[in-house]
């Protein structure tokens, strides 16, 4: 398919080819051009400039002309943390939490992760595909472009590998790019609650390296948390999933700080999510490395937890990504647009600040910063044109509105016929 969008009111995030991320103060500053015009062909952004140097099109067989008059262009979002395969909401505990119980405690009468992962252990590989591709349709059509899927809810070989098979038909049959985390330690199981580091022993000597095998996994992960998986379990999993090449995203300093940031930057994990608590021995730690930090402020929102600091983050001068969480536990919902208003509302971030949070430091989270994440020639024609705004900041200000007309997904239109 051949695109040409013309009268592109501001074309957004044209940052050149070899920035793979932003930060600190550079996060305030968005490149973008203004009344221009992006050709797509062949599934990658082909051409762009500014309508005032239009030279016209040389062939228009089989042409897609799209007038966006009035209209902005950005680079679809990057969603480098989810939970999308899942088998069924948990809005039972939604409302145990509302009468006043905390996620801790639901999860101590082994609701929680549990809760998921015996939902998961009787659903088929097929329900889980499905219903996950309709939650991926969902989020493309709200603008996502790429997201990253973990396991997590299997708790054993046969679940954790059904999981990742999933993820895996679903980066074959689905246009959005996908990215494959095998999240080992999430939860103990009730029967190793005695015995944690045989579980640990399980996960990372025995079915670590099937993953492996099958090429089932982009990256590792592990929950590094008081009641969880301590710093040296987290890193018996970093330490060998490296030998086999595969590097880390890890959930740390949810609720607790317990020293798994440092842990996991020494061992260059690619990125560290969540963060909502942060010591300023942390930031100097992030600032030392290569790791990407990761806010899911709507996770917050739905455990009314702190959010990350995430002016503390980027006026340290660090970079920022921020991510939905997808899951059916802390954060129900994959919409970016919602996380992004979030960024602004709660967090203070700026509208520039959080489209480069959500495009291309989203892409560098999960290592698809050179096809996705900014518009540049040769990089996958994968963008949103949203509904005739006044100003960027008008796409976050009107929290809770679809401010987006129309997606563009590997040069294909998404058909927004279930918007
Ligand atoms: O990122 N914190 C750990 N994992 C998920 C929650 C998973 C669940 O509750 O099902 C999270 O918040
Ligand atoms: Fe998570």
């Amino acid at each position: 398919m051949k695109i040409f969008i013309k009268n592109i009111k501001s074309l957004y995030g044209t940052h050149s080819q070899d920035v793979s991320l932003v930060k600190g103060a550079n996060m305030k500053a968005l490149p973008c051009l203004e009344n221009a015009w992006l050709a797509v062909e062949n599934e990658t952004i082909a051409a762009f400039g500014s309508m005032e140097d239009f030279e016209g099109i040389e062939d228009w067989r089989d042409l897609t002309i799209i007038d966006a008059a009035g209209k902005f262009v950005l680079p679809g979002w990057c969603d480098s943390h989810t939970h999308t395969v899942f088998a069924a909401s948990r809005a039972e505990e939604f409302e145990d939490r509302l009468n006043g119980l905390s996620y801790e405690e639901i999860a101590n009468r082994g609701g929680g992760i549990l809760n998921s992962a015996k939902k998961l252990a009787s659903m088929s590989e097929e329900e889980l595909f499905r219903s996950a591709f309709e939650r991926l349709n969902g989020m493309m059509q709200q603008g996502t472009v790429a997201v990253e899927i973990k396991s997590g809810y299997g708790l054993d070989e046969e679940n954790e590998l059904k999981m990742l098979r999933v993820i895996k038909r679903l980066k074959d049959e689905h246009p959005i790019e996908i990215k494959s985390t095998f999240l080992a330690l999430h939860a103990i199981p009730i029967e190793y609650k005695e015995r944690v580091n045989e579980f640990v022993a399980l996960m990372v000597n025995e079915i670590l390296p099937k993953v492996a095998a099958e090429g089932l996994a982009d990256f590792v992960d592990a929950f590094c948390e008081e009641g969880y998986f301590s710093v040296d379990q987290m890193n018996q999993l970093i330490d060998a999933a490296q030998v086999l090449g595969i590097p880390a995203k890890v959930h740390v300093n949810q609720f607790n700080i317990i020293g798994g940031v440092e842990a996991a930057v020494k061992r260059n994990a690619r990125s560290v999510d969540h963060l909502e608590e942060l010591s300023d021995y942390d930031l100097q730690v992030l600032l030392a490395g290569n790791t990407m930090p990761v806010a899911l402020p709507s996770c917050s929102f739905f455990l009314r937890i702190p959010y990350t600091p995430a002016r503390k983050i980027i006026d340290a001068g660090l970079p920022l990504a921020l991510a939905t969480d997808f899951n059916p536990g802390s954060s129900p919902s994959g919409n970016m647009n919602f996380v992004n208003s979030l960024a602004c509302i709660q967090q203070r971030m700026l509208p520039n600040e959080v489209v480069n949070a959500a495009t291309l430091n989203g892409a560098f989270a999960m290592n698809v910063q050179d096809v996705l994440g900014s518009i540049a020639v040769g990089k996958k024609a994968s963008f949103f044109i949203t509904k005739p705004l006044n100003s960027l900041a008008e796409l976050f200000y009107y929290f809770g509105e679809n401010n987006i007309d129309q997606v563009v997904v590997n040069g294909n239109l998404v058909d927004s016929k279930a918007n």
